[in-house]
């Protein structure tokens, strides 16, 4: 068995050797592209003194490492890592966007995918998904996870982790995966990256564990810890997190990553003194790899034989590594990832492409259609396009794409318009400011250009490397002049669509007042153009729904749909005196959870419930009859929340529990069914315990958070 095998050679092992396996370093500081080892790393390597190494990739950059690791005493193979965020070579959409097709198995697909490539790349593992909730829409890594909501973003962190991992370990075409950052990175205080968290231990189980948990459930490898400390404690020295939850309460059997030098980094918390303390605290909170502080490889022989770390505790660490490598295969045949031909073949394939085609469609999100002003009228015969994002195709790939290549040849929405429409149409063209421009010098031309289409077509928004790790804005309006120049662009009173083209919900309350149509299309990857041109014509119809609130200011953040109701509730969308709400803004969203508009519309009705009672250990059915009454066939994401009204700890105003994404033909009715048990109707009580209470709850069914469609009362019987 492996176990035996790990033991085994575990018996041959020295301490040093051992320590060795704990350590990873990065190949290159830069992050620009595959490059070869310096002699530095190939010395470490063959001294026996790494266990991984990251961002190294590439067929024959990492065979040159592993012939290294081969020369060791006793050839343990490296393993090679690099966060492969969204996509490999070919870039899918950024996986905020991706949340927004509520589609779980085109999820899944993209990370088949991108576990695929990187796989062929030489990788063994990547550092994704990211499953952080995040309900603060300044901090810049918000484009890496599923949005703010627990139950969505467990089932897509549940569908990466399949899809990373493909058939399981040890298959040539996938990778390991990690969920980071645990735990709570997604709160960092004022969404400032690297900040501290703050929450109750009720907020950390019910909002911030279920992703993570959902993951572990779900077979992923490894987890990360997080640069934040969590309630006073740095995440890489949390035992609390690592053993008592991950590997305890959990059962995790594989490994916990540090993030890039945080365990060093306890020292500017001022949890330790130095290196050799903060080696000796996280190893025995559970962390059992450095990436890149150096503390391990530098103390921990020492901390073993000060006797302040026993050698099981570093025994059950190298174990946990040791046994995903057997699993792996790689003791087998070390280079069983470095296939040259396998490489050629599988980057960038045309199934690959068409896949990223079809996902970045479906990450769209319809915000306005006045006047169904699109799908566009094939009638018009010239379109201006405007604005800083019209000709980008570098933007397109958005933040966390490292391995894309010019050869890739990302798709700028002029380009994936001109492939549309070909000699049909003319389209205009004039880039009216950069993304940053305080000057408005380029207005002139842009509105001259304007005026000579029937149709203008902006695009805007946030350049590629304006949200992601270290990213946060505290302004997340439109960047520079952008919103001046929709202004000056929509009083020619031509039809105005804009398209909005960033990492993060932004703020545009002008434009959302006064555009005739808008299409929130985030950062969509290499085949960006193409998608937005297929979902302008109307060869897509939209189904994206929002995965995170959008704020109207940036003073209402931490907004989010399911808040608890307080004793004194903003009455609807008014600002009320002495009521929870704000004197000059009410407390309102711009853009609700889970919304989102297609071309067609959809009538929810006939709810039925299969009782209007149940027993703990029983359950109601549930279903509606949904049809498509427009013109256009098209996906509806019908969503379910509950709401607990009366606890023995405040309940929010409403949770989603289920939804289900349905393609409807014109005139099309199809029955939706949904099951409530104990499990949808539990919550965390105050002894932190699982569990449903007696009561009534209320039931509704809608198009978002917001747009209701109907509702009804049951009861779940019992005794409180
Ligand atoms: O994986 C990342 C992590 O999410 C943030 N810090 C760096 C790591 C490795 O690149």
């Amino acid at each position: 068995s492996i176990e035996e095998k790990v033991n085994a050679l575990m018996s041959k092992m020295n301490l040093e050797e051992k320590v060795g396996q704990m350590n990873q370093y990065s190949s290159t500081e830069e992050l620009t592209g595959p490059k070869m080892a310096s002699p530095d790393l190939l010395k470490e390597i063959r001294a026996g003194r790494l266990g991984s190494v990251l961002n190294i990739r590439g067929v024959k950059q990492t065979r040159q490492l592993q012939e290294a690791a081969m020369q060791t005493r006793l050839k343990i193979p490296l393993l090679f890592a690099h966060d492969v965020i969204h996509g490999y070579r070919v870039t899918f959409p950024i996986p905020l966007a991706e949340a927004a097709s509520w589609d779980l198995d085109a999820i899944e697909l993209s990370a088949r995918i991108a576990g695929k490539e990187a796989a062929a790349a030489g990788l063994h593992w990547t550092f994704a998904p990211m499953v952080d909730i995040c309900r603060d829409p300044r901090w810049g890594r918000v484009m890496e996870g599923a949005g703010e909501d627990p139950y969505l973003g467990s089932l897509i962190a549940k569908a990466r982790v399949k899809g990373f991992q493909g058939k399981g370990f040890g298959s040539t075409d996938a990778v390991m995966a990690c969920a980071k950052h645990f735990a709570a990175y997604g709160a960092a205080i004022g969404g400032r990256d690297y900040n501290s968290v703050d929450i109750s231990g009720r907020m950390l189980w019910e909002t911030y564990l279920p992703p993570f948990k959902a993951a572990a459930d779900a077979g992923v490898a490894t987890f990360m810890n997080s640069f934040n400390d969590l309630n006073g404690v740095p995440a890489s020295a949390s035992t609390y997190l690592q053993r008592d939850i991950l590997k305890g309460k959990w059962n995790f059997k594989g490994f916990v990553v540090s993030d890039w030098g945080s365990i060093g980094e306890m020292i500017q918390h001022g949890y330790v003194k130095d290196n050799y303390e903060a080696a000796e605290a996280a190893v025995k909170a559970g962390s059992d790899m450095d990436m890149e502080s150096r503390s391990y490889i530098n103390n921990l022989v020492q901390l073993v034989k000060d006797k302040k770390v026993p050698e099981s505790v570093i025994d059950e660490a190298v174990k946990r590594i040791l046994t995903l490598k057997f699993k792996m295969g790689l003791f087998d045949d070390p280079f069983r990832y470095c296939d040259e031909k396998r490489e050629a073949a599988t980057l960038n394939t045309p199934e690959h492409q068409a896949a990223a085609l079809r996902m970045a469609e479906k990450s769209m999100v319809l915000l306005k259609n006045e006047n169904q002003l699109l799908p566009l009228n094939k009638e018009y015969k010239t379109i201006a396009l405007i604005g800083p994002m019209a000709k980008s195709n570098a933007d397109m790939k958005g933040f966390w794409a490292l391995d894309w290549g010019k050869e890739d040849n990302l798709v700028s929405l002029y380009d994936g318009m001109q492939h549309k429409v070909g000699n049909t149409t003319q389209l205009l063209y004039s880039k009216g400011c950069d993304i940053t421009d305080t000057s408005r010098a380029q207005f002139t031309e842009a509105v001259a250009t304007a005026q000579k289409a029937e149709v203008i077509i902006m695009a805007i928004g946030e350049a590629h490397d304006m949200s992601g790790e270290a990213k946060s804005r505290a302004n997340i309006h439109l960047p520079g002049v952008q919103e001046e120049l929709v202004k000056a662009i929509q009083a020619t009173g031509k039809p105005l669509i804009v398209l909005i083209m960033a990492g993060r919900p932004l703020i545009f309350n002008w434009t959302a007042d006064n555009a005739n149509a808008i299409l929130y299309t985030w950062w969509l990857g290499s085949q960006a153009g193409n998608a937005m041109a297929n979902v302008l014509y109307g060869d897509y119809n939209p189904s994206g729904k929002l995965p995170i609130t959008f704020p109207r200011f940036e003073g209402q953040i931490p907004l989010y749909y399911n808040y608890l109701n307080t004793g004194r509730p903003a009455q609807n969308e008014d600002i009320t005196f002495y009521r929870s709400g704000y004197i000059d803004t009410p407390n309102s969203p711009r853009y609700h959870f889970g919304y989102g508009l297609s071309y067609t519309q959809f009538k929810y009705e006939n709810l039925k419930l299969s009782d209007t009672v149940m027993n703990k250990n029983g359950s109601i059915k549930v279903s509606l009859l949904l049809t498509n009454t427009g013109k256009f066939a098209g996906e509806e994401v019908a969503q379910l929340y509950l709401r607990d009204y009366v606890a023995s700890l405040v309940r929010p105003v409403k949770e989603l529990k289920d939804f289900k994404k349905v393609y409807l033909h014109p005139g099309e009715t199809k029955t939706i069914e949904f099951t409530i048990d104990k499990e949808k109707l539990s919550f965390y009580n105050a002894r932190l315990l699982w569990d449903c209470e007696p009561g009534t709850f209320k039931l509704m069914i809608g198009s978002s958070s917001k747009d209701i469609r109907l509702e009804g009362d049951f009861e779940l019987m019992g005794s409180r």
